[in-house]
């Protein structure tokens, strides 16, 4: 038996670096998988990468629809039963004017990217995670919440609300024992940062596997009794 066997991961963004790597670690350990992102092909490709023999499915929504969430969670609960773990993964990042050149429609999308998905997600899912089962929710926020930086007001304002919101969860659901924490990430080593800045100290960042092993820690029994965290992961970044 292994550490996640019987545990049923839900993991938003499944589809994207940090899911894929993500996923593929809970596989190795035995958990079962609900895979969610909004591309249904991108989200069979990420499936198809999982250890033979895993357990998962894949469920195509888009995580700022309230109903369609509600929906899946819905099904991932027929099709698996309760749910252990919410991997709050999907979320992205765009540079922008400065603030005051800033448009509604830019401000919006990354709030809505970055906060609201979490949000939704939690809101539906909470429900489905059974009391003083190891319950644990973890939120991927960034390193750039903990200090804003020009041209980037949205995006660290949004990742910045995942950590009160992590902390506002944490402290609702403690009595369940129910666990909730963020990561920090600095900046991750995926082919979009390297073609984005390929004269950057690559392997100074972050690798994926090594943020999905933390990830696994906060979701494994040795972390039960850390909740509310915002754990700093940077490399050397
Ligand atoms: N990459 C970094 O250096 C870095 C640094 C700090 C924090 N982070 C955070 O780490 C997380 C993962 O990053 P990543 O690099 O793995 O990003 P990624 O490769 O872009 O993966 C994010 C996934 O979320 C999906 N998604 C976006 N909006 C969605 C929606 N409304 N409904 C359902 N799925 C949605 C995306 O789908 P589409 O591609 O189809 O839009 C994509 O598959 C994000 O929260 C990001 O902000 C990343």
């Amino acid at each position: 038996m292994q550490e996640f066997t019987g545990k049923t991961v839900v993991v938003t963004g499944a589809a994207g670096n940090l899911g894929r790597a993500t996923a593929r670690a809970f596989a190795r350990r035995g958990a079962r998988l609900a895979l969610i992102d909004l591309n249904p092909d991108a989200l069979q490709s990420a499936r198809n990468a999982l250890p033979e023999g895993c357990d998962s499915a894949v469920f195509a929504a888009d995580l700022l629809d309230p109903a369609a969430v509600a929906d899946t969670i819905a099904a991932v609960k027929k099709r698996f039963g309760a749910i252990h773990v919410l991997a709050n993964i999907a979320g992205g990042f765009a540079m922008g004017p400065a603030l005051h050149e800033t448009t509604d429609e830019q401000w919006n999308s990354l709030m809505d990217l970055n906060l609201r998905t979490v949000f939704n997600c939690c809101r539906a899912a909470i429900p489905e995670i059974p009391d003083r089962a190891g319950g644990r929710i973890v939120n991927i926020s960034a390193r750039a919440a903990v200090r804003g930086a020009g041209h980037m007001a949205p995006y660290c304002a949004s990742k910045a609300a995942v950590i009160t919101l992590t902390e506002s969860l944490s402290e609702e659901l403690k009595d369940r024992g129910i666990t909730v924490n963020c990561i920090l990430p600095g900046t991750l080593d995926t082919p979009e940062n390297r073609s984005a800045m390929p004269d950057a100290e690559h392997d100074a960042w972050v690798p994926l596997d090594a943020l999905a092993d933390v990830i696994l820690f906060l979701a494994s029994d040795a972390a039960r009794c850390v909740t509310g965290a915002a754990v700093p992961v940077y490399g050397r970044s």
